[in-house]
Order: structure tokens, then sequence, then C-alpha cells
């Protein structure tokens, strides 16, 4: 099976291209922290323009349920104005049929970016009026979101029934890097995990057990597993319908070659975190606190790992990066894996926008637009966004 790349995709001058993108960013003060997703989707919209393209994009931001003003993809449209030099006309109520009439004006002098896709409850079901719909603005499909990919949703597969279908740049070179550090990683293959979306990431690191040497957690997502070992967490951000699958996972990790660790030592603070900072062992966490970063022996414990691994993932902040006292972890790690000799990979927004010093990036290996995409594509090695792309040889 052959992905279909923009290489295939012939005359489009004067066409519209229909492109997901995945500008789910995360937004501080309605500013953008971290500009990288749209970034990376340059290249794709720059060789569709240059090819004489029209443009209508779509993304998600954040999970709004129904019309949220405060997910809107405002600040987006602006930045895309400011990266591209080009007008960009964001449409409100894209999923009315009226809408339609708009885009096929706007379009000829604009670029077009649809306000937050999932805005529409038809783009998370996947309805089949709603992706037709969708496709009726255009003449081809590109998916650039990689990050998204992981999704069944409307914008990712459903439209790929009504509309020849391709791969964006990014989307080709995610493949492209991901495919390569699992085909045969440099041992040990090292696996950081932390941030706060515990359900789709525990699924992933259950499998990924078989491929790594050592998983090394952080995170609400470490929170967690300290509550199904049967420690007090207190306050913490725990997701406790996820506890029975923490435990599941531990008890696989005893038939597997791989560790799982967990922080050692936390930094807490009461649920409004006035009181200042503590560091206290995982074991004697009070009550009435919440765990908010890894401590600095865990720090140390995971800067030895990252030494001597041969490969590393890391997806996830290993704290409440958002509030400065709670970064420290985050930043540590990054700081050993910028210093590492290893093949390192790191992914994911909030990660992306945990980033606090731009230099380090320029150390590491791959640097994903996915998150828990990028995981699930490690662990099975393609997603159900990349399989409606691939075709069998025939032409398209
Ligand atoms: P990514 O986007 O990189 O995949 P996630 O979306 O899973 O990461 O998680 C990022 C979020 O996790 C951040 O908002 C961060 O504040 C939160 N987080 C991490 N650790 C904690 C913690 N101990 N308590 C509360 N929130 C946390
Ligand atoms: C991400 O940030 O991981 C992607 O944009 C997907 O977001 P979602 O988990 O809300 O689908
Ligand atoms: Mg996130």
């Amino acid at each position: 099976m052959k992905l279909r790349t923009l290489k295939d995709l012939k005359n489009i001058s004067g066409k519209t291209v229909f492109l997901t993108a995945d500008f789910n960013i995360s937004l501080e003060n309605g500013h953008i922290g971290n500009d990288t997703r749209i970034v990376e989707t340059l290249p794709t919209i720059n060789y569709l323009k240059k090819r004489g393209a029209t443009i209508i994009i779509a993304s998600h931001l954040g999970r709004p349920r129904g019309y949220d003003a405060a997910f809107s993809l405002k600040p987006v449209a602006h930045k895309l104005r400011e990266l591209t030099k080009t007008d960009v006309k964001l449409i409100d109520n894209f999923w009315e049929k009226k809408a339609l009439d708009v885009i096929s004006r706007e379009k000829q002098k604009n670029i077009i970016l649809l306000e937050n896709i999932r805005f529409f409850e038809g783009e998370e079901k996947n309805d089949r009026n709603f992706s037709k719909h969708l496709a009726s603005m255009a003449d081809f499909f590109v998916n650039d979101a990689f990050g998204t990919s992981h999704r069944v949703h409307s914008s990712i597969v459903g439209i790929t029934e009504f509309l020849p279908s391709y791969a964006g740049l990014l989307m080709e070179m995610e493949i492209h890097m991901l495919s390569k550090a699992i085909s045969s990683p440099k041992r040990p293959l090292l696996l950081i995990i932390g941030g706060a979306k515990t359900p789709e990431k525990i699924s992933v690191i259950e499998r990924l057990l078989n491929i790594a040497d050592t998983v090394a957690l952080g995170g609400a997502i470490a929170n967690t597993f300290l509550a199904a070992w049967g420690f007090g967490t207190g306050r913490s951000l725990v997701d406790y319908e996820m506890v029975e699958m923490a435990r599941v996972v531990f008890w696989k990790t005893t038939r597997k070659h791989c560790a799982l660790l967990l922080p050692t030592d936390v930094v807490i603070s009461d649920m409004e975190r006035k009181a200042k900072p503590k560091v206290v062992p995982y074991t004697h966490v009070p009550h009435n606190v919440a765990i908010y970063d890894i401590g600095p022996k865990t720090q140390s414990h995971y800067r030895e790992l990252i030494k001597e691994a041969g490969t590393i993932i890391w997806n996830g902040p290993m704290g409440l990066y958002e509030d400065p006292r709670f970064r420290k972890g985050t930043d540590t790690l990054l700081e050993s894996l910028a210093s590492s000799s290893a093949f390192t990979i790191i992914g994911g927004g909030d990660t992306l926008t945990s980033i606090s010093k731009a230099k380090y990036l320029e150390k590491i290996g791959h640097v994903s637009s996915g998150g828990s995409a990028m995981l699930a594509y490690l662990e099975k090695g393609t997603l159900p966004g990349i399989e409606v792309l691939l075709s069998n040889g025939e032409n398209t």
C-alpha cells in the first residue's frame, strides 16, 4: 500500500483544497503560547499556494461542547495571517448551507479558515452528512493534521469518502521520521510519559511495554498510577476511572522485559496553590494537598536513565508547567534530553508549549506535532487518518 502524497496531486491551479491541520494550540490569556503546530503546516500551505490552489483550512482547538467563544480560532487566524502574509478569512457558521456561498466568494482572495471544527457535533461523530458538507467546499482533500489522525472524525476520516485525498508534507515527514525510529531502535529504548490525557495514553503504554526497555512516568498520569499502587495522592489530579487499567499495566509489566517507573518524590501544594511548594516522598502525600511536579530525586534518576539510553521518546509535561513553580521537572527533563547523545523524539501540544528555551529544540532528533497521535503511531505503525490515504497503486 502506498501513501498518496502531494506529489500525486496534479493540476491544482484554480482548484480548491480542503486542508485539515492540527492547530490545537494552548492559549495563554487568549494568546498563542507556542506556534510550532502552525509553523510546521506552512510548507504544505506554501506548496499549494505556489501551485495556484485556493485553500480552506479546518482545525479543532481544545474540546468544546458546542459553540464556545473561549475556543475560537481567532488567535490562530491572526497568527496565520502574520505567517503567510495572506489575508485569512475566518468563517463562523461553516456547517450552514449558506456558508458555502460566502466561502466560494471569499476563497478567491483569502485563505479560508473554518471556525473550530468541533463547534459542530457532527465532526466527532464522523457524521456522513457533515463529511459530505465539508467535501462540497473543495475539489481535493489534504490531511496535514498528524496530531489528530488517531481520531475517526469527519475532517480526518469521513471526508475522504467524498474527495480524492492526500497526505500533506508534515504528515509525510512525521511518518518517515517515526517509522525510522521504531523500525530498529538503538537500545535501551526509554519512553517518558507525562501530561493529563490518561485514558488515551494508558492503553498505548500497555502496548509499548512490548518495545520499550523502560517506561518512566510523570505528570498527572503518574498520579493515577500512584493511586493504583495504593498510595494516598490527596487532592491530586487522578483519573479514578483509569485506576483499574493502571493496575492491569502493572500486572502486564511483570511479564515483560520492561521497567515501569514512578516518581519517588513529588512537589506538593494545596488545592489553591497558595502554600509554598514542598518536596515529599511519594509515600507521604498528605490528604489535603495535590502533587504538581516530580521532585529532585526523580529528576536525577530520570537524568541518569537518559544518559544511558540509545533512543528516547518523550510526551507529556512532568507537572503543572503553566505555573512556573511547577515546571522544574519538565525543564530539567528537556535539558537532559538536549544534552543526550541518544536519538530523541518529543511530541505533544502541551509538551511543545512547555518548552521554555527554543535552543533546546535544535538538539532534539525529531520534534513531532503529535502527542497521543505520536504514541498511537509508535504503537501501531499507522493511524485511522493515515489508513484512508493509502492506495493499492491504482490511479486515484
Ligand atoms: P500533551 O499535550 O503534551 O500530550 P497532555 O495534554 O496530556 O500533554 O497534558 C498536559 C497537561 O497536563 C497540562 O495542562 C499540565 O498542566 C497537566 N499536568 C501535568 N501534570 C500535572 C499535575 N501533576 N497536576 C495537574 N495537571 C498536570
Ligand atoms: C492533541 O493535542 O493531542 C491533538 O490535537 C488531539 O487533540 P484531542 O486529544 O482533543 O483529540
Ligand atoms: Mg495537551
